[in-house]
């Protein structure tokens, strides 16, 4: 692929940053995170080095499930501001060379959405089969409920015309008909109307559950053959409309499910979400053992040239463990989250990393070096790059969507609203804003945003990571994990130490024989003998990126 090609396609290597609207920074003192305060915000996250903003649902909802219940696809809630202010947004973004993406939740609606108000009404009603309903009693379905504490069916009776509605998730999002023609007119509607506006595409919800067609198979969404033929459909739509809008999915699957959303050549999601290696590296750190991430890496099936894998640590909802056994989930659960009250759904944790990690600083930074190192793009959560903390007595997945900590004042400078009046409780226990906040951050370059900052940057610098070959280098220490990503000529090799004891390794590098090894963060250099092998020590919890050079190359 020539340089060209590879700068069309921006999220090989691109950096993103996830936030929720509502909690990131209140700018006229109701309470509520805003567009305006997130605008005041941009040159924050663009001093990050991020490259893509990801903005979790801000369209009008009642709020039942954080935003991803909607009732007009084609606004703004109010709460948050208006139009124009995502305009305004979007453009400081792009000013700043961030792009901008949104959540594209259409598995569902809100129950309040006008469509399904009007599919409820009555059988007769020219949108009941904007949705998917059955006149006989369903059967048992409380296994595949996806939450467990407030659902027990995916079935919902609606008394006023005495059948039952289909909902993945709460019972007041109920799902879409995509075998409905109608249906997915309106989606691409709606996704041509954001892209015009300016998103560069989509951070697209509950992908599998999406595309599935309830059983009614093949024909049910006929003109696409089957349901990745409609998936393939709406990607060369967005492409149609913007070449370099991308669709990164969310599919929690084994990773040879996942393939199959990627499309044999990479015309279905640009990307997808690495669930599968973030479970393991948990299971990793609970072991101070680095195999069973490793196990994972070399598990992961190569992709098509454009896709790539979006790797990641936390996210908005509970980490879940839900692709490990239930042995390997309970040590995580030992390690990170014993108390049941940690936990959530009996598959995911509440909690963010560096409560988990005992606020260990050199832990939590090896965590992030890894996040970096590994082959992907990485996304990153709000507040992480402070290492915030989660409240737990907040309900659910709220316990990690607490509010931005910007100073030490009251509220973390996010609202000057009274305290009782916040969107949601700030974090706590030893990790709220009186000790983990921006501005304390920012002037200090010890701190982990400087270092978070660094990291953003070297991974930028480092195109190899993003779009290279990656390997496995064979060493004897259990916790440690070293890797190489290779691309056209160029490598890194990192190193990362899952143990609090100090390693000293001796790597074999064949194909770095007579090179040297430069720290990309102010190490000592390293050279590869004659006979390809480097010697190299690492802390308790060290971690090392360096990249290889011949004595003749330029060293930049
Ligand atoms: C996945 C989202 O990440 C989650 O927050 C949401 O509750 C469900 N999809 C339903 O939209």
């Amino acid at each position: 692929m020539s340089e060209t090609e590879n700068s069309n396609l921006w999220w090989k290597n691109a950096v993103v940053y996830c936030l929720d609207i509502e909690t990131f920074f209140d700018s006229d003192g109701d309470g509520i995170g805003d567009l305006p305060g997130l605008h005041e915000q941009i040159d924050y996250i663009a001093e990050l080095g991020v490259t893509c903003l990801w903005l979790m649902p801000f369209y009008p909802t009642p709020n039942r499930d954080d935003g991803y219940d909607i009732t007009d696809y084609y606004g703004v809630d109010q709460r948050l501001g208006s139009l124009g202010d995502v305009v305004e947004l979007i453009r400081a973004a792009n000013n700043r060379g961030i792009r901008v993406i949104a959540d594209l939740v259409v598995n569902h609606t809100s129950a309040q959405h006008p469509w399904f108000q009007a599919a409820r009404s009555s059988k007769e009603s020219p949108f009941r089969d904007f949705y998917i309903w059955r006149s006989n009693p369903p059967p048992d379905t409380s296994a595949e409920v996806v939450f467990p504490d407030q659902e027990n069916s995916l079935w919902e009776l609606d008394e006023q015309t005495g059948e039952w509605y289909f909902h993945r998730f709460y019972k007041q999002q109920p799902d879409l008909n995509i075998s409905n023609p109608r249906v997915r007119r309106e989606i691409t509607k709606m996704m041509a109307f954001w892209l015009q506006l300016g998103m560069s595409g989509f951070r697209v919800d509950a992908v599998p559950f999406l595309i599935e067609t309830m059983g009614l198979g093949a024909e049910a969404l006929a003109g696409f053959g089957e349901p990745h033929g409609y998936l393939r459909s709406l990607r060369s739509f967005v492409s149609q409309r913007n070449g370099e809008a991308i669709l990164l999915g969310e599919v929690n699957l084994p990773y040879e499910q996942q393939l199959e959303f990627f499309g044999p050549t990479g015309d279905e999601l640009s990307m997808m979400f690495e669930f599968i290696g973030m479970q393991h590296l948990y299971l990793a750190l609970a072991r101070a053992d680095s195999e069973p991430l490793v196990n994972a890496l070399k598990q992961r099936p190569a992709i098509p040239p454009a896709s790539q894998w979006a790797t990641f640590v936390r996210n908005h909802d509970e980490l879940t463990l839900d692709k490990l056994p239930p042995s390997q989930r309970q040590e995580v659960f030992d390690a990170f989250g014993p108390e049941k009250r940690m936990q959530l759904y009996g598959r995911g944790l509440k909690r963010r990393l560096p409560p988990m990690l005992n606020g260990d600083p050199q832990r939590i930074r090896m965590v992030y070096s890894l996040l970096f190192s590994l082959p992907g793009t990485p996304v990153l959560f709000y507040g992480e790059e402070i290492g915030m903390g989660e409240n737990l007595k907040a309900e659910g997945r709220k316990a990690v969507r607490t509010p931005m900590q910007w100073t030490s004042q009251p509220n973390g400078g996010f609202s000057t609203a009274p305290r009782q009046q916040l969107i949601s409780d700030m974090a706590e226990d030893g990790f709220g804003p009186e000790m983990i906040n921006v501005l304390a951050q920012r002037g200090d370059t010890d701190s982990l945003l400087s270092f978070v900052t660094q990291l953003v940057h070297r991974y930028r610098d480092c195109p190899e990571l993003g779009w290279g070959e990656f390997k496995v280098i064979d060493q004897p220490h259990r916790g440690v994990l070293a890797h190489t990503c290779t691309w056209q000529g160029r490598a890194v090799l990192a190193v990362h130490n899952f143990s609090d004891k100090p390693v000293t390794m001796s790597l074999t590098l064949p194909d770095f024989t007579g090179h040297v090894l430069r720290d990309l963060f102010g190490g000592a250099n390293c050279e590869v003998s004659s006979s390809g092998s480097a010697e190299l020590s690492l802390d308790g919890y060290g971690y090392r990126w360096l990249r290889a050079y011949r004595k003749e190359d330029r060293w930049v």
